[in-house]
């Protein structure tokens, strides 16, 4: 484990690194600009995180006000108890007074079409779906409700519909095939469906409704398919319901009752160590807070920003900084439904240009796509209205930054990377963009009441410059409750590894400066694209194909998707001659089919053994190495087989 902590090419980042301060025209406008007040601010909330957070949860509505702010029974975590608060109440209600004609959103289509929701049109469809929800489908706080949908204004509809009546939202991301929508609707036992019959992406059309139907055939649960029909031919199947003449006839306006601020926001299920995806649950009161606060202050967000996160809703981006966060401060923002380079490589630049977008939140991978795609594209578009930039999701190589900071931001827009986790509910470590030196590749320093360090393998604070397991020392809001039904595997998997610290599975170290520079996972969790993915997940997979007898999923590392996915698998026919052009293809169909095709293989390699050692387990640190092309390091000699692999070539 040191060695891969260790890895890395330090010395190459640390002599590439150049330091970025704030412009002078950047902090004369920022919200937070003074440094030394921000120090203060920063230094007390490491000595008592509770005040910090108690002060920042005053910005929002709440029916009434907490008695405790935090209570700890290790592991489990609560915040601000005794509080109600709606917290599509705080997005929507809240603001009518001042900003009812505001724009919410501005949602626009790979074919260019726009639509435009102000506060007032957004809290209208949202009472008319809620109040079709409590008189039509009897849902109830307490309930559950999967949403299967694309990029689209009824997609934040359902979110906060359901956030209003207390109902948790399980959202399953479009890309996800009928499998793995049936196993997540089945473990949070949801009672309904918000789908559309299609999306659109990269010019193609997705039939959802047809995993939809395909998924539900097996979830009992599941009384009610609330279909969007945004093609007219689409004909209803029993148990469906049609969007448009659920919610027409309702009233537009809805009374928001108050919940515990403990009560349970949403579900959204990620990979973990482990076969099957884990249900993470997430609050009322902490969650918001905790997001409302990071979007404020890590994008220094104004009243007039056109602010967008470029994220699907189907990941926690888009829960946090794509819905909650953005509506709970009153921001106008962006989405996109479609490809960002489709139907041209400038896509993004256009639509910036298009809706004067001032702040641009998306992901290393999207960044080097379009580093790839060439600089003429942005060059082509004005992209002024710009003020800041930021990153989330992997870590970002230095080459990125600096070409994301030259081309887009024109080296006037500071760039926030920001790293946190589904887990986590909202950023953790990311820059103060008007007070914050910036150093390309690094996430900075921790937010104000986090209280993050590096620890080695005993749990001991690392020196500077050694490399180690990212930990957080003390709660914060809007870290995850539990895992749904599941509290073992919340104690075993964030609270074992280190006696009171919450183990984020990253590897870091730290410069001289207190710098964080985050590695990446140290588990078997892979990073591909952005998206989060379990080796175990897609090895379940494999081995469900009846040609497979095992199989073994590494990360390599790829220049433009960070790692792609390369397997090593033993057929069952080892013995016989075996195409393996032809199995590699059915594989890969096979494990898109089984998970979605965002799990589809790179590579499969076909062996007849793998490294194990005599107690069984796979190497995956040998077969990491041999993906990547490498020389074979470390010890080789506890190995059951050390021939290490033996290739079937056709
Ligand atoms: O490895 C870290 C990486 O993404 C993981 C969390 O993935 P997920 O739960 O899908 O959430 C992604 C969006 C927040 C982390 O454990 N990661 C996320 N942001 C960064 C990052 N790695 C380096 N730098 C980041 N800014």
């Amino acid at each position: 484990m040191t060695d891969k902590l260790n890895s890395g090419s330090i010395e190459t980042i640390m002599k590439e690194t150049r330091a970025f301060p704030p412009s002078k025209s950047f902090t004369d406008q920022a919200h937070i600009n003074d440094s030394d007040s921000y120090q203060k601010i920063w230094k007390d909330s490491q000595k008592h995180p509770e005040k910090f957070w108690e002060k920042e949860a005053l910005s929002l509505y709440w029916h009434e006000k907490w008695h405790t702010t935090h209570e700890w029974k290790e592991p489990f975590s609560k915040w601000f108890l005794g509080g109600k608060i709606n917290v599509s109440y705080n997005c929507l209600d809240r603001h009518l007074p001042e900003r009812k004609d505001k724009l919410a959103f501005i949602w626009e289509g790979e074919d260019g079409s726009v639509r435009k929701f102000t506060y007032q049109d957004l809290y209208e469809e949202v009472s008319q779906l809620a109040n079709a929800m409590e008189t039509e489908l009897h849902l109830k706080a307490g309930d559950t409700a999967a949403i299967y949908m694309p990029l689209i204004p009824e997609a934040v509809i359902a979110m906060l519909a359901c956030a209003r009546i207390g109902v948790a939202h399980s959202i399953v991301f479009a890309g996800f095939s009928a499998t793995s929508l049936k196993d997540r609707i089945q473990d949070a036992e949801c009672k309904v469906v918000f789908t559309a019959d299609i999306g659109f992406r990269r010019g193609q059309v997705l039939d959802l409704i047809k995993t939809v139907r395909e998924a539900t055939t097996e979830c009992p649960s599941v009384v009610k398919t609330i279909l969007l029909r945004r093609d007219s031919l689409t004909t209803l199947a029993p148990k469906e319901i049609d969007w448009e003449k659920l919610t027409t006839k309702q009233s537009r306006q809805h009374t928001a009752q108050p919940f515990d601020s403990e009560h349970p926001l949403f579900y959204l299920y990620t990979s973990g160590t482990t076969g099957k995806p884990k249900g993470i649950v997430h609050s009322s009161g902490g969650y918001l807070v905790g997001t409302s606060v990071t979007t404020k202050w890590v994008f220094d967000l104004k009243e007039e920003d056109i602010y967008w996160c470029t994220a699907d809703i189907g990941w926690i981006t888009g829960h946090s900084y794509v819905v909650y966060g953005p509506l709970s401060n009153g921001a106008t923002s962006v989405i996109y439904e479609g490809g960002p380079l489709h139907p041209h490589p400038g896509r993004v630049w256009e639509i910036i240009d298009k809706h004067q977008v001032t702040i641009l939140y998306t992901a290393p991978t999207a960044i080097r796509a379009f580093m790839r795609a060439g600089d003429e594209y942005p060059q082509k578009y004005r992209l002024n209205s710009l003020r800041l930039l930021g990153s989330v999701g992997e870590p970002i190589n230095p080459e990125a930054w600096i070409w994301y900071h030259q081309q887009i931001g024109k080296g006037r827009c500071p760039i926030v990377d920001t790293w946190w986790q589904t887990e986590t509910g909202s950023i953790l470590i990311a820059p103060i963009p008007g007070v914050t030196t910036l150093k390309p590749g690094s996430a900075t320093k921790p937010f104000p009441g986090i209280v993050a360090d590096i620890v080695n393998e005993e749990g001991h604070s690392c020196a500077a410059n050694e490399g180690g397991y990212l930990i957080i020392r003390h709660p914060w809001p809007s870290m995850l409750r539990t895992i749904h039904k599941n509290p073992e595997r919340f104690k075993e998997q964030y609270w074992s590894k280190f006696k009171g610290m919450y183990f984020t599975g990253d590897g870091a170290h730290r410069d001289e400066e207190g710098y964080f520079w985050i590695k990446g996972r140290v588990d078997d969790v892979i990073n591909v694209s952005g998206h989060r993915l379990g080796t175990m997940e897609i090895e379940s997979a494999l081995v469900s194909h009846p040609r497979v007898a095992e199989a073994a999923v590494v990360g390599r590392p790829d220049e433009l998707k960070g790692q792609s996915i390369v397997a090593f698998v033993i057929p069952r026919d080892s013995k016989e001659k075996i195409n393996t052009q032809s199995l590699q293809q059915e594989l890969k169909t096979h494990v898109a089919k089984e998970i979605g095709s965002l799990a589809r293989p790179d590579e499969i390699i076909f062996t007849k053994i793998l490294p194990k050692t005599r107690s069984g387990k796979i190497m995956r640190r040998f077969l990491k190495d041999l993906a990547a092309g490498k020389e074979i390091s470390g010890d080789t000699t506890t190995l059951e087989n050390p021939g290490l692999i033996e290739l079937i070539k056709s």
